[in-house]
C-alpha cells in the first residue's frame, strides 16, 4: 500500500501542505491512515512532503496500533507520479499487489479498499474505484459550448487504485508523459482497467468546500464509533471442541508441548486436542468448514503430525481465504496433565504457530465427574477470532 501525501495543497491554501491540515483533532493524513489500518497490509509506504517525513511517520505508527513495524516513509517527487514512482521504489521485494491511495482522499471507507483488493485477487491487473457522473457534461471552447458529452460513457476514478505489481513496475519504467492517476498510467502501457463501484466518501479533499465537507461528515459521526469504525476491522468469531481418550503410543503431546512421562491420546495424529479445537475454531470462524475438510484421516502427511503442522496450514488456508488470525482462547479440561506450569511455554509454541497471534490456555479439572474426571481422556473447548482484510 502506497499513501501519497506529498502534494503541497496549492488549490486548498492552507498554511500547511494539505495532508497536514486539520480536519478535526486528526489531519487529512492521519483520517487516511486509520482507513488504511483497517486492513492488514503487509507494507504501508507513506509519501511524504520534503522536510515533514518525520511528521509523516509520527501519523503513520499512531494509525499503525501495534504494526508499527509495517510502516515506510519516503519523501515525494515534484508531481503525483514521481511521488508514487517514489514510493514504489520503496516496495518490499516480496510484495505482489500494490495499492495506490490518495492521502487527499482521506474519508475513504474500508469496502471500496475490499473491493479494489477483491478484483486484483480476482485476476484483474489493475482495478480502479468509479463514480457515475451526475452531471450533465458540456464540451467547451474557453465560455463557448461547442457540444454534449454523453455522461453514461463516463465515470469519476477515485483511488485507491489496485495493482498487479509487475504491471505497476513496468508502466512507471516505460511512462513518458504525466499522468494524473496511476490507472491512467497503466492503461497507456497496454492494460485493461477493470472499475469496481466507489464510494461519495472517497472524495478528494481539494478545495477550502471539500474540507469543510470532510469536517462535516466527520461532526457527524459520534467520536467514539468514529473511531470504532476506524480501528476495528470486519471481526468474525468461531468455535471448536475436541476430545481425545488416553490410550495412544509414545509420549503425550498437547497443546504443542511433548510432556514426558505421561500418558499419550489417541488419534490419528499426534491426538493433539488443543491444537485440533483451534484450527476447528479458526476454520469455523473464517467459514472454511473444519478439521476434517482440511486434515482428514485419509491424507497421510498429517498422521503422526504435531500442533505446529496443523496451526501453521491453518493459518495459509486463512490468508488464502482473505483473513488474518486475531486471537485464540482455548481451555482445556483434563485431570493430568497439570498444566499450569508449562502454560507460558504450551502459548508462546502455539502463538508462534499462528504467526505471532496471542494464544491464552487456561485448563480445568472436573471435580472427578464425567469422563474427563475419571481420567478417560481429554475435553477442550477453543474460540477464535478472524479479522477479515
Ligand atoms: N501528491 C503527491 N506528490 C505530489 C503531488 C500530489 O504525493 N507532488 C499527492 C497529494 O498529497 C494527494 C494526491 O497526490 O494526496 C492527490 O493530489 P492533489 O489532490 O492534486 O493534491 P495536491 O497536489 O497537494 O493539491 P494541489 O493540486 O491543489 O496543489
Ligand atoms: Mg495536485
Amino acid at each position: 500500500m502506497i499513501v501519497v501525501a506529498a502534494g503541497s495543497g496549492t488549490r486548498l491554501g492552507a498554511s500547511a501542505p494539505k495532508a497536514f491540515v486539520g480536519i478535526d483533532d486528526r489531519t487529512v493524513l492521519r483520517h487516511a491512515l486509520d482507513g488504511v489500518f483497517a486492513a492488514p497490509y503487509a507494507q504501508v509506504v507513506v509519501v511524504a512532503p520534503a522536510g515533514l517525513e518525520g511528521d509523516a511517520r509520527t501519523e503513520a505508527v499512531a494509525a499503525a496500533g501495534d504494526r508499527g513495524d509495517v510502516v515506510s516513509v519516503v519523501t515525494g517527487g515534484t508531481t503525483r507520479q514521481a511521488s508514487v514512482g517514489a514510493g514504489l521504489a520503496a516496495v518490499w521485494a516480496d510484495v505482489e499487489v500494490v495499492l495506490v491511495h490518495d492521502a487527499a482522499r482521506a474519508l475513504t471507507p474500508p469496502e471500496v479498499f475490499d473491493r479494489v483488493i477483491r478484483a486484483v485477487d480476482a485476476g484483474s491487473a489493475a482495478a480502479v474505484p468509479v463514480l457515475p457522473v451526475v452531471d450533465t457534461l458540456k464540451r467547451v471552447d474557453g465560455a463557448i459550448v461547442v457540444g454534449a458529452v454523453d455522461r453514461a460513457e463516463l465515470a469519476a476514478a477515485q483511488t485507491p487504485q489496485g495493482f498487479r505489481r509487475d504491471v505497476l513496475e513496468t508502466a512507471y519504467r516505460v511512462a513518458d508523459i504525466d499522468h494524473t492517476d496511476d490507472a491512467a498510467l497503466v492503461a497507456a502501457a497496454g492494460h485493461a482497467v477493470t472499475t469496481v463501484a466507489g464510494s461519495e466518501r472517497a472524495f478528494k479533499i481539494t478545495t477550502p468546500a471539500d474540507l469543510e465537507r470532510a469536517r462535516a461528515l466527520v461532526a457527524d459521526a459520534p467520536a467514539a464509533a468514529r473511531v470504532a469504525a476506524a480501528s476495528a476491522p470486519p471481526l468474525r468469531v468461531g468455535v471448536g471442541t475436541d476430545v481425545h481418550a488416553f490410550g495412544g503410543e509414545g509420549p503425550l503431546w498437547l497443546a504443542g508441548l511433548e510432556w514426558p512421562g505421561e500418558r499419550a491420546l489417541a488419534g490419528h495424529s499426534d491426538g493433539d486436542a488443543v491444537a485440533h479445537a483451534i484450527v476447528d475454531a479458526l476454520l469455523s470462524a473464517a467459514g472454511l468448514g473444519d478439521i476434517g475438510t482440511h486434515f482428514g484421516t485419509d491424507r497421510p502427511e498429517f498422521a503422526g503430525a504435531h500442533a505446529e503442522v496443523f496451526l501453521r496450514r491453518t493459518r495459509q488456508l486463512l490468508g488464502e481465504a482473505g483473513f488474518v488470525v486475531g486471537n485464540v482462547a482455548v481451555q482445556l479440561q483434563a485431570n493430568r496433565p497439570r498444566f499450569a506450569s508449562r502454560r507460558a511455554e504450551a502459548e508462546a509454541v502455539l502463538s508462534a504457530a499462528l504467526g505471532g497471534a496471542p494464544v491464552t490456555v487456561s485448563a480445568t479439572t472436573t471435580d472427578g465427574l464425567g469422563f474427563t474426571g475419571r481420567g478417560e481422556g481429554v475435553a477442550v473447548t477453543a474460540v477464535a477470532i478472524v479479522l477479515a482484510r
